[in-house]
C-alpha cells in the first residue's frame, strides 16, 4: 500500500545540511495500523510527510497503491491527497469555523454536492460521536473532542490512508485511550490503513500491528509489534524498550539485599507461577518478589517479574540456569 524505497531527505540551510531521513526502506500493508517510533529529531515527521508529497524526496521513491509518488502531479496529486487524510498533535482545526464547517470545508474543496456534504458530515459526526457539537467552535471543545473532529475531517473524502503525526501527544492518558480506540474503529470498521508516528511505545503496544523503529534518520528495526517488543534485535530498540520497563530497585532494599536480583520475562499471564514454585522446591531456594507487572501488546500478555533469590550459592546458580531455560528471558540485574 505504501512502500518506502531507499528514501532519503536532506535539508540544506545556509551551509548546514541535515540528513533527516537516510536510505529508508520498508512496506506498510493495506489494513495495517503501522507505528513509527523514535526519539525527537529521528526523522519521523519528515518521512511521514513524503507519503502525500508534503515533503519532496532527495532520493529514493515512495510507492502509494503501486504507483510512484513522482508520477502524481496536478489533478492526480490532488486526488491522491484527497485519499490520504492527516491528523496532528495540535489538531490544526480552523478556529473561525464550527465543527460542521471544519469538516464540510474539505468536501466543498473536493467539489461535493451540497446535499451530499450535509449527509456525509452528519454521518461522520455520528461516527466520531460528536453529533451534538456540530455548531460548536473548536475553542469550546476538549482536546479529545478536537482530535475527533480532526479525524472526521481527515476521513471525509472516504480516505484510504490516515497519517497521524503524534495524534495523542497533547492528550491526557484517558483521552489518549479513547482517541486510540476511535482510530482502531476507523481501521476495523472503515478499512482505513493507518500510519501513526509516536514517541510513546504504549501507543504502539496498544493499537499497532506492525512497527518501524527510527533513530537518527534511519530505520533500525521493523516487524510485528509483539515480535519487536518481546524479541528486539537492534541495540537501540532494546534500550528504548528497557527504558519503559525499567524498575529501579529502591536503595534501602539494594543495601540490605542478599542474593541476586533477576528480571524474568514471560509470555502469558500466569506462566511464571509454576516455574517459580517448581524451581523453589527443586533447588531449595527462596524467592522474594520485588516488582511485577503484565503488559498487554495488542491483546497478548507479556509478564515481567523482578525477584530476589536466596539460598546456597550453588543452588541459586542452578536456579538461575533453570529459569533461563524455562522462561522467555532471565536476566541477572544485580548479583549480590
Ligand atoms: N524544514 C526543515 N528544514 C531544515 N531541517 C529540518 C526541516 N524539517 C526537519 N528538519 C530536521 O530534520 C530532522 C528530523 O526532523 P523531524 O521533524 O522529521 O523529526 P521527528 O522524528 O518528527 O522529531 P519530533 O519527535 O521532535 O517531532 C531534525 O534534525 C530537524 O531539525
Ligand atoms: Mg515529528
Amino acid at each position: 500500500m505504501v512502500e518506502f524505497r531507499n528514501v532519503s531527505v536532506t535539508f540544506k540551510q545556509n551551509k548546514n545540511t541535515v540528513e533527516a531521513v537516510k536510505n529508508v526502506s520498508f512496506t506498510i500493508n493495506k489494513g495495517d495500523i503501522f507505528g513509527i517510533v523514535g526519539g525527537s529529531g529521528a526523522g519521523k515527521s519528515t518521512l511521514l510527510r513524503t507519503v502525500n508529497l508534503l515533503q519532496p524526496l532527495s532520493s529514493g521513491d515512495v510507492l502509494v497503491n503501486g504507483s510512484s509518488i513522482k508520477d502524481y502531479k496536478g489533478a492526480k496529486l490532488r486526488q491522491l491527497r484527497q485519499n490520504i487524510g492527516m491528523i496532528f498533535q495540535h489538531f490544526n482545526l480552523a478556529e473561525n469555523k464550527t465543527v460542521y464547517e471544519n469538516i464540510a470545508f474539505v468536501l466543498k474543496t473536493a467539489d461535493w454536492k451540497k446535499n451530499d456534504i450535509k449527509n456525509r458530515v452528519n454521518e461522520l459526526l455520528k461516527f466520531v460521536n460528536l453529533s451534538d457539537k456540530a455548531d460548536t467552535y473548536p475553542s469550546k471543545l476538549s482536546g479529545g473532542q478536537k482530535q475527533r473532529v480532526a479525524i472526521a475531517r481527515a476521513l471525509a473524502n472516504n480516505t484510504d490512508i490516515l497519517l497521524c503525526d503524534e495524534p495523542t501527544s497533547a492528550l491526557d492518558a484517558e483521552t489518549t485511550a479513547s482517541v486510540l480506540e476511535l482510530l482502531k474503529e476507523v481501521n476495523e470498521k472503515l478499512g482505513v490503513t493507518i500510519i501513526i508516528i509516536t514517541h510513546e511505545l504504549d501507543v504502539v503496544k496498544s493499537i499497532c500491528n506492525r512497527t518501524a523503529v527510527m533513530s537518527e534518520g534511519t530505520v533500525v528495526e521493523t516487524g510485528e509489534v509483539y515480535q519487536v517488543f518481546t524479541n528486539p534485535q537492534n541495540e537501540f530498540t532494546k534500550q528504548l524498550i528497557a527504558h519503559t520497563q525499567n524498575f529501579e530497585i529502591p536503595p534501602e532494599i539494594r543495601e540490605n539485599i542478599t542474593g541476586p536480583v533477576v528480571k524474568i520475562t514471560y509470555l502469558g499471564e500466569r506462566a511464571a507461577e509454576a516455574v517459580l514454585s517448581q524451581t523453589a522446591s527443586d533447588y531449595n531456594v527462596r524467592y522474594n518478589i520485588l516488582h511485577g507487572k503484565i503488559e498487554y501488546i495488542g491483546s497478548k500478555p507479556l509478564g515481567i517479574l523482578y525477584v530476589n533469590i536466596t539460598g546456597e550459592s550453588s543452588d541459586v546458580e542452578q536456579t538461575i540456569k533453570a529459569l533461563s531455560e524455562k522462561t522467555y528471558e532471565t536476566e541477572v540485574i544485580l548479583s549480590a
